[in-house]
This record gives C-alpha cells, structure tokens and sequence, in this order.
C-alpha cells in the first residue's frame, strides 16, 4: 500500500483495489454534499465579498443515485478501517440524513455529531429560511475501544474555565470558514477549491482521534487539507482525489 501519497480515481475503486482491509487508523471525509445545481452566486456581496455557491460537476446526483453513492463509499471505508478506527464525515442538513442512516447500517456506533458554527457565515440571499451559519461533522466509531485521546484535546481547547483552567472540548466547534491566507486562490483570485476546510478542524479530529504514525485517509481528499494537516501531526496519510487541478493544488501545499 503506497502512503503518504495521493492517489488519482474514485475513492470506492481505490480502496477496494489499492488499500487492504483493516489497515485505517481514521478516516476524514469530506464528501459531495449534493448541494449544486442552480449556480446561486452574490457577486458585490458588501460582508464577506463575492460568492459563488459550490456548482461542480461532481456534487450533482439524483437522491436515488446520491444513496447509492453514499453507501458505496461508506461500506469501502468500513472495509479500509481497522477494528478500533474511528470515521469523521462532514455534512450539512442537506445530507446528513442520508449519512447517518448508511453509518448506522453498517453498524458503525455514533459518538458525536459535531456541529461547526461558521462565525463569519454570509447572510441568507433568498431571506426565506434561517441564516444557515453550521455544518456538522459525524464521529462514529467501528469496535468498542476507538482512541480518543482526552487530555490532548482539553489542553487544546480555547475556551477555558473560569479560573483559567483547562476545560472539556464541547461538540459546538466555532471558526470560520478558510479566509485570508490559509485560503488557496486561483490566478483570478477566486477560491481554488470550493470547500477547502479549516485546517484547525482537521487539527482537531486529527488528534482526537489518531496517535503518532497511525495512516489517515481521506478519500475526498480535494485541496488536501487532511494531508497537510497529518503530516504536520507526525501521521502517515493517504489522500484520494478525482480531479487533477485539486491534486496539483495539494501536491503544492504538501510540498512547502
Ligand atoms: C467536498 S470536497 C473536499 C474538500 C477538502 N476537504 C478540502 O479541504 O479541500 C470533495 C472532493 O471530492 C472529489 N470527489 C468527488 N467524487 C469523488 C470520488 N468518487 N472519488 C474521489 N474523489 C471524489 C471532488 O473532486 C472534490 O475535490
């Protein structure tokens, strides 16, 4: 099994040809979230500048193709994770249903949902619906004896007690989504990729979840946020992407 190394094609072949069974420590995903479609962008948009709603050829399913997808990817991940391994998937309400339910299925047991409250959200364009500011990432485990590594994680908390003192991480996360210059841009200076993901989220599920040396796998690999991330972390990684205009982008960051 080649790591430390992304590899081109769909992440259901891949993992069922190229990554043997039970050789996962943790997985990220970042899946398609089935959101694009009608190409909604705000361009003059005075709080957070242009916007452009995420519009890929590869986030467009019909619900019944979109489950089959889901369960395909999942039961490969079941396959790649050893016993004990833990999964995070990143979600929003339009797909976490879905999520959950194939998860459940393949009896993974859940451990927490996490919600991410995006601080710097944009308003709502259509102001017909709540100003839509989280999305969610689901942590499940495969086996009863998953790592968590609770003493890193309450020493990396931000929010302290009122003393001063070291506090439990809460499963409400708040930090923006990539700005500034953690945020990969084209020559145009618009955003490389659409969903790029805050590398301190990855800090996070990374340690909670993962011990020195243990392989990380992402099979949405996209920008390659996971990948930087566990190398900086002293993990080995394995990143799937489809796409080569996100591999290059990530090879790049992988490579400063
Ligand atoms: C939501 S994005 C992931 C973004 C990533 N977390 C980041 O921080 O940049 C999903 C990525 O999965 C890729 N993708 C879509 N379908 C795929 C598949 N079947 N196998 C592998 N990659 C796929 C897309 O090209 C896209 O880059």
């Amino acid at each position: 099994m080649k790591i430390n190394t992304i590899h081109k094609g769909n992440c259901v072949e891949v993992m069922e040809k190229e990554i043997p069974n039970g050789s996962i420590d943790l997985i990220f995903a970042d899946p398609p979230y089935n959101l694009s479609g009608n190409g909604l962008k705000w361009v003059g948009n005075k709080t957070g500048g242009d916007w452009f709603m995420v519009n890929e050829k590869w986030d467009k399913m019909t619900e019944t193709e979109y489950l089959k997808f889901t369960k395909d990817w999942l039961n490969a991940c079941k396959k790649v994770l050893k016993l004990n391994g833990s999964i995070y998937v990143s979600c929003t309400y339009h797909n976490i249903g879905e999520l959950i339910t194939v998860l459940k299925l393949l009896e993974f047991t859940p451990r927490n949902i996490i919600t991410w409250h995006k601080n710097n959200a944009m308003p709502s364009m259509t102001r017909r619906s709540f100003t839509h500011s989280c999305e969610y990432v689901l942590f499940f485990s495969k086996g009863k004896k998953w790592t968590f590594n609770y003493s890193d994680i309450k020493k990396m908390n931000p929010d302290k007690a009122k003393d001063g003192s070291e506090k439990q991480m809460r499963d409400l996360w708040i930090m923006p989504v990539v700005q500034g210059k953690e945020r990969i841009k084209d020559k145009t200076g618009r955003a490389a990729h659409p969903t790029q993901k805050p590398e301190n989220l990855l800090e996070r599920i990374i340690l909670a979840s993962s011990n020195k040396n243990d392989i990380v796998l992402d099979p949405f690999l996209g920008s390659g946020t996971t990948a930087v991330v566990a190398k900086r972390l002293d993990r080995k990684w394995i990143g799937i992407e489809t796409e080569n205009k996100y591999i290059k982008i990530a090879e790049k960051r992988l490579s400063t």
